[in-house]
């Protein structure tokens, strides 16, 4: 897996084993991770070397595969049971984005529905971390392409905001809100993305910039207090975000700031626009109150790089995400097209007919 020129593929099924690109590096380094057993890949996801709701869900697919590999048994039902455990490590990994567990219980269907040997079992598991793997992609440049039928037909080159990373590197390849963007690029419909840096841990910086980089994108950095005066100052035509969990109701929780500026979108009459395959929407949670939010290490706001940016003595508060109300969303984008929040429901009856 060389350095890329523009096309980037955080996850690699390569020799047996899973390369990941160490996202906790870039853009300083290009590193590839070699994960070779389920225990790294759960150390990886939790540790954000390869992060992004459905990038996880991938990772999380082939972890599944390669817990499954390591067993000695022919039993079936003993080798059901341990696939069981293997699931469990992963679940606990990161609790927000639905795309983990959603890949886990598509792998755990995989195995009850495969009949013969344990060897035939896992031959099946890799299929469908492949198959999961490249259904990512398809859909993300489905999304992408999609989200022109609803971006703003003025003016004819758009300035789209866009948060956190939902490039390639947070899915298996392309993105959801930044597949909304590479697909504007690509038809002539974008005149620069503004990436907001978000705090803490900087993906829209590190990541989203970087990816523009690598595309040739007209990208401008921005922090993420600046998006008000930005939007005031008529700068924004439209925002595109990521979700990491959409509830039935289409409440969603994405990258904590979301929520901020999907408020400061509604205050200055900017469509704000959020970029999801099926796999993020929970129709078993009716509305965002019980979406489990990820709270990190208050590490990421008590220090930038080394160095400590406040006084001893302190409490801190560090949740990962929050949740957007509907109300707030324009319109979600999804492989099936464009919809409001409140049309989630009827294709919760047509992804399950
Ligand atoms: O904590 P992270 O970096 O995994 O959070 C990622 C996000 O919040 C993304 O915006 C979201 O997963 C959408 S990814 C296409």
């Amino acid at each position: 897996m060389a350095s890329p020129t523009t096309q980037v593929y955080p996850i690699v099924w390569h020799n047996d084993r899973v390369l990941l690109i160490d996202q906790t590096r870039l853009p300083n380094e290009y590193a590839v991770v070699e994960i070779k057993c389920c225990e790294d890949m759960a150390r990886a996801i939790k540790t954000m070397i390869v992060r992004g709701a459905p990038a996880i869900g991938v990772a999380a697919a082939y972890g599944m595969y390669l817990g499954a590999r390591e067993t000695q048994t022919t039993d079936r039902d003993i080798f059901l049971n341990q696939l069981l455990e293997v699931a469990q490590l992963l679940r606990q990994t990161r609790p927000t984005a639905v795309n983990l567990f959603w890949a886990i219980s598509r792998m755990l269907k995989t195995a009850h529905e495969t009949l013969g040997s344990v060897e035939q079992l896992k031959a099946s598991l890799l299929e469908t971390a492949q198959a999961i793997q490249l259904e990512d992609l398809q859909t993300c440049q489905m999304i992408g392409d999609r989200g022109l039928e609803v971006l703003p037909a003025n003016p004819a080159k758009l300035c789209l905001l866009t948060y956190c990373n939902t490039g390639a590197l947070a899915t298996a390849g392309y993105g959801t809100a930044l597949g909304v963007v590479r697909s504007a690029w690509r038809t002539g419909r974008l005149a620069r993305v503004y990436a907001s840096e978000t705090r803490p841990r900087l993906q829209g910086a590190k990541l989203t910039a970087w990816e523009c980089v690598q595309d040739r994108i007209p990208v401008t950095l921005i922090t993420d207090n600046m998006a008000a005066h930005c939007m005031k100052q008529g700068l924004i035509d439209a925002v595109v975000v990521g979700a990491d969990r959409i509830a039935a109701n289409g409440d969603t929780a994405n990258k904590i700031g979301t929520y901020s500026l999907a408020l400061v979108a509604k205050a200055h009459n900017v469509p704000f626009f959020v970029a999801a395959p099926l796999s993020t929407i929970d129709f078993e949670l009716p509305n965002g109150s019980e979406i489990p939010i990820e709270e990190r290490h208050p590490s990421e706001i008590y220090q930038i790089g080394e160095t400590v940016i406040c006084p001893p003595g302190i409490e801190f508060y560090n949740p990962a995400f929050d949740v957007t109300p509907a109300e707030l969303i324009t319109a979600i984008i999804t492989e099936k097209g464009a919809m409001q929040p409140q049309e989630l429901q009827q294709l919760q009856f047509k992804v399950s007919a």
